[in-house]
C-alpha cells in the first residue's frame, strides 16, 4: 500500500475562527516512535523506517476558568527535559493553535498531558504530544479531523521543537505501525507488514538532546565536506533498500546487520555519543542481532533488535545493570505496537 500524504502547506484552516459555545471534553493519543533506519538522512529525501512503539501520550481537554491556554505536563520525564524543552514546547503549542485556526482569548482550556510514554529524546515524545494534543482538540471541538488532516497539524507543532523536521516522527506517531517513510512531493509512506513482530529494547543514556541542534550540525559538516558526505548518504540510501528487502523476506539477521552499519554511518556524521556507543557495545555483547541510536542522537536513545521474549530480556538486564531506563515493545504491530 501507497499512501501519498501531500505534505503540502495546505492553504487551508480546518475551521473558522469563533467563539466556541459548546464545549466538550476531549481525548487524544499519540504514539511513541522508533527510527530503525536513517535518521538525519531522512531529512534530504533519503529513505527511513520508522516504528510507532507500544507507549503513547494522552492528551485530555477540559474548559478552564481563564482565558488562553493552561498547560499541564504530567508525563514521566528524563530529568531536565520538560525545562529544556518548555520554550519550544509553547512554540508548538501556538503553531497548532494558529494552523487550527483556533482562539482562547475568550474562553480557555485546560490541556493535560498523561500516558505510557516517558517523554525524553529520541522516541518521539514531542510529535506524540503533537499528534495527541491535535486529536484531543479535533475532539474537543467536534471537528473530526481525518488522520491525514491530525499529521499536518502535527507536523506544523513539530517545527516548534525541530526547525525543520522531515515529517517521519508525526507520520509513525499518528498512524502507527512499522512505515517506510520518504519525504518528497509530495511525501510517500508505505506500511511494511510483518508475520511475526520483533521484539526490540529501546535504552534511554538520560541526557536530552536538541534535535534541532544535531541537525544543524549535520548540515554544517555535510557543506564543509560534500565529497566525504556524499559517499556515506549514497550507502545510506542503499541501506534503506536493502533493509525493505530484509524485512520483505523477515530476515532478521540481516535487518541486525544493517542497523550496525546504519549506526556506523550515523556514528561518521558525528550525531553519536560516547554513551551511546557504550550501549549500543553492551547491547551486542548480550546477543542483539544488531543496535544503533535512534532519533537525533547526541543523546537520547538506542534501539536493539532482540527477538524473541528470552534475548529481550537478556539485553534489558545488561543495560539496566548500567543504570540505564529501558522500554520493551515489539516491531511490525499494526497501529501503537504491543502495550508491555
Ligand atoms: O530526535 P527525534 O526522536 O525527534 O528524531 C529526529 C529525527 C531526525 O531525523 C534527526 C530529524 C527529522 O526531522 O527527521
Amino acid at each position: 500500500m501507497v499512501i501519498t500524504l501531500g505534505r503540502k502547506e495546505h492553504e487551508h484552516q480546518y475551521i473558522s475562527k469563533k467563539r466556541f459555545v459548546m464545549h466538550m471534553n476531549g481525548e487524544g493519543i499519540g504514539f511513541g516512535k522508533t527510527i530503525l533506519f536513517n535518521e538525519h538522512f531522512v531529512v534530504y529525501g533519503i529513505p527511513a523506517i520508522v516504528s510507532a512503539i507500544g507507549k503513547y501520550t494522552i492528551a485530555k481537554i477540559k474548559p478552564a476558568e481563564t482565558n488562553g491556554i493552561d498547560l499541564v505536563d504530567n508525563r514521566d520525564a528524563t530529568p531536565r527535559y520538560k525545562q529544556d524543552k518548555k520554550e519550544q514546547q509553547q512554540d508548538s503549542l501556538q503553531r497548532i493553535i494558529t494552523k487550527m485556526n483556533l482562539d482562547f482569548s475568550n474562553k480557555g482550556i485546560q490541556i493535560e498531558l498523561g500516558g505510557s510514554l516517558y517523554a525524553a529524546s529520541g522516541i518521539g515524545a514531542s510529535a506524540a504530544s503533537c499528534v495527541a494534543i491535535a486529536r484531543a482538540l479535533s475532539e474537543y471541538y467536534g471537528l473530526g479531523l481525518t488522520d491525514e488532516q491530525i499529521n499536518e497539524i502535527a507536523f506544523e507543532g513539530e517545527k516548534g521543537y525541530h526547525g525543520t523536521p522531515s515529517g517521519i516522527d508525526n507520520t509513525a506517531s499518528t498512524f502507527g505501525g512499522l512505515i517506510w517513510f520518504q519525504k518528497d512531493q509530495p511525501t510517500i509512506m508505505e506500511r511494511i507488514s510483518l508475520n511475526n513482530p520483533v521484539e526490540i529494547v529501546i535504552g534511554n543514556t538520560g541526557k536530552v538532546a536538541d534535535t534541532t541542534a544535531a541537525v544543524a550540525g549535520v548540515r554544517e559538516r555535510r557543506e564543509q565536506n560534500p565529497e566525504k558526505y556524499q559517499g556515506i548518504f549514497n550507502r545510506a540510501e542503499n541501506i534503506a533498500y536493502l533493509a525493505k528487502r530484509a524485512f520483505a523476506d523477515e530476515d532478521i539477521h540481516e535487518i541486525g546487520k544493517l542497523m550496525n552499519e546504519n549506526h556506523k554511518l550515523l556514528q561518521q556524521i558525528e550525531v553519536s555519543s560516547k554513551e551511546l556507543d557504550f550501549m549500543v557495545k553492551l547491547a551486542r555483547d548480550a546477543g542483539a542481532y544488531g543496535a544503533k541510536l535512534t532519533g537525533g542522537g547526541l543523546g537520547g536513545n538506542m534501539i536493539a533488535l532482540t527477538p524473541g521474549k528470552n534475548l529481550q530480556e537478556e539485553v534489558v538486564t545488561s543495560l539496566e545493570k548500567e543504570g540505564f531506563q529501558t522500554l520493551k515493545t515489539r516491531i511490525g504491530v499494526t497501529r501503537g505496537g504491543s502495550i508491555e
